[in-house]
């Protein structure tokens, strides 16, 4: 398998985590995450390869295929999955692309690792890449790697793509390294975001930062993208509003065990007259304890009766080790426990919180069962979850409420949208989502299944692969 690829995708992480039991016994496992969730099925359907780390600090694992698609993966010492990973991308980075809800942390050792690492994940790209290939960079973590593949492999084309929000510039400034960041991002050919407000942050940001003359018309979206010249080689900067595999999530939710398995779950939860559903990665930007404050007032004024009611929260473990998120964590399970002391009863309590994640076809189970979908992030690049819940509506049943925080809020107009910092905006954006008439509910589902499912994923992907002029289209 040695021979070079013509199509590579790099990202932090390989689409499957390497799992070790105590007994030393190993499996793979799918890794968490939207940028997985969205990449993958393309991937696999294009027979791509991806550079990734593969979960796990100390671990050289040669490369391998799974179900067609080749793996290459990086290795991390446990050092670097401090500084690096935990430290510089998600106690530096993930904070202050999130609008500073956490105090990012300024580490001059953290910038170093971050440094090292994308130059391993450049040579390991270069390493593998045909003449000519075509190299889709993602995320946060790997912001260097553009400049520093460029520079070793001047033939290849090379496309970025930020998954999280790009900060509004006053923000961005905070960074010591911030020229560093906007050059590495300029090695590119093709700098995505998912709104056009990033795409034209960063115009002023390479205006600002590096002396380039960018265009000043707006950026559209999938449309009219921003022009930076770094020298004689042209930059395009574009909005590309990611999504998911929509078709896919449709028919799993069809499926006859699927459907018997989300009567099962409203059985085991006592067949409540309305299910509320959350799920997330636990991260702080979800707005988690949002949604359980909310329910916690709506209950104390007994505008909903527990009885009614009951809410299930499914949260994967994150970034465990990482503080803003230990704390999170503890403050979550908290509300969770004085709800259900408050209001719940024996073997039914008012909220049902699994810190696991589930598979996917359980997921769409739990999707297709909850009357209530509640996304409400403080901040969210984009958030699948809640076109997942829309996708696997077939019923038209559910009804969607929406932080106004999230990316995907810009398409989807017909969720009750809400601001997250005003509780009791949510409170009764939950309410009339609880009590909504079923005629209204499913015109607004109705209006947000066209959205997704003629959105997907595949169409997300084109776009940027032709705005970037790859071959890697087949
Ligand atoms: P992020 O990328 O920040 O985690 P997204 O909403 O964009 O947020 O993507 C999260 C992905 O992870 C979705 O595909 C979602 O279905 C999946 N996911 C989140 N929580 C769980 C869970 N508890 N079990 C299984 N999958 C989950
Ligand atoms: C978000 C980020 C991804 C990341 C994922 C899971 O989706 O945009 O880059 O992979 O969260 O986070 P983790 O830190 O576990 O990779």
């Amino acid at each position: 398998m040695n021979s070079g690829a013509d199509f590579i995708v790099v990202a932090n992480r390989l689409p499957v985590d390497l799992d070790r039991a105590p007994d030393g016994t190993q499996r793979w496992k799918h890794s968490p995450g939207g940028l997985v969730s969205a990449l993958e099925p393309f991937l696999r359907s294009r027979k791509g390869a991806w550079v990734g780390w593969p979960g796990v600090a100390d671990v050289d694992v040669d490369e391998f295929e799974d179900e067609g698609l080749r793996l290459s993966p990086v290795t991390l010492s446990s050092t670097e999955v401090r500084d690096y990973y935990e430290g510089f991308s998600n106690a530096t980075l993930w904070p202050l692309y999130h609008d500073v809800v956490e105090a990012p942390v300024f580490d001059r050792a953290w910038w170093d690792s971050y440094v090292k690492v994308n130059h391993r994940f450049a040579e390991a790209t270069a390493a593998i890449a045909e003449p000519g290939a075509t190299v889709w960079i993602q995320d946060y973590q790997l912001q260097l790697v553009p400049a520093l593949l460029r520079e070793q492999r001047p033939d290849l084309r090379i496309g970025f793509f930020l998954h999280i929000p790009f900060p509004p510039v006053e923000l961005f400034m905070q960074l010591p390294w911030r020229s560093e960041i906007v050059r590495g991002l300029l090695g590119a050919d093709l700098v995505g975001f998912h709104r056009p407000g990033g795409a034209q942050n960063f115009l002023w940001l390479a205006r600002r930062l590096v002396g380039l003359e960018p265009s000043r018309a707006a950026v559209g979206v999938r449309t009219r993208p921003g022009l930076i010249h770094v020298g004689d080689r042209p930059v395009r900067v574009g909005a590309f509003p990611i999504s998911i595999d929509s078709a896919g999530l449709d028919g799993t939710a069809r499926k006859r065990d699927v459907m018997q398995r989300a009567q099962q779950i409203r059985q085991d939860l006592g067949n409540p007259r309305k299910i509320l559903l959350g799920v997330d990665r636990l991260d702080y930007t979800k707005g988690i304890d949002v949604r359980l404050y909310a329910l916690q007032e709506l209950l104390i004024e007994g505008r909903i009766d527990p009885d009614d009611v009951t809410m299930v929260q499914l949260a994967t473990p994150s970034r465990e080790r990482v503080e803003h998120y230990q704390r999170m964590r503890a403050g979550i399970e908290q509300v969770v426990s004085r709800i259900n002391g408050e209001f719940g009863r024996v073997g039914h309590p008012v909220v049902h919180y699994l810190h696991q994640s589930v598979d996917r076809r359980e997921l769409v189970a739990f999707f297709s069962a909850a009357d209530v979908m509640v996304v409400t992030p403080v901040r969210d690049g984009m958030n699948l979850v809640c076109k997942e819940y829309v996708a696997c509506r077939h019923d038209l049943g559910g009804t969607l409420v929406l932080s106004e925080f999230a990316g995907a809020a810009a398409e989807l107009t017909s969720a009750f949208l809400v601001n997250p910092h005003d509780l009791d905006g949510v409170k009764n954006a939950l309410h009339a989502a609880l009590m909504i008439d079923p005629a209204e509910g499913r015109r607004r589902m109705r209006a947000l299944r066209r959205q997704v499912l003629t959105h997907d994923v595949d169409r997300w992907a084109r776009s940027f692969l032709e705005a970037l002029g790859s071959q890697g289209l087949n």
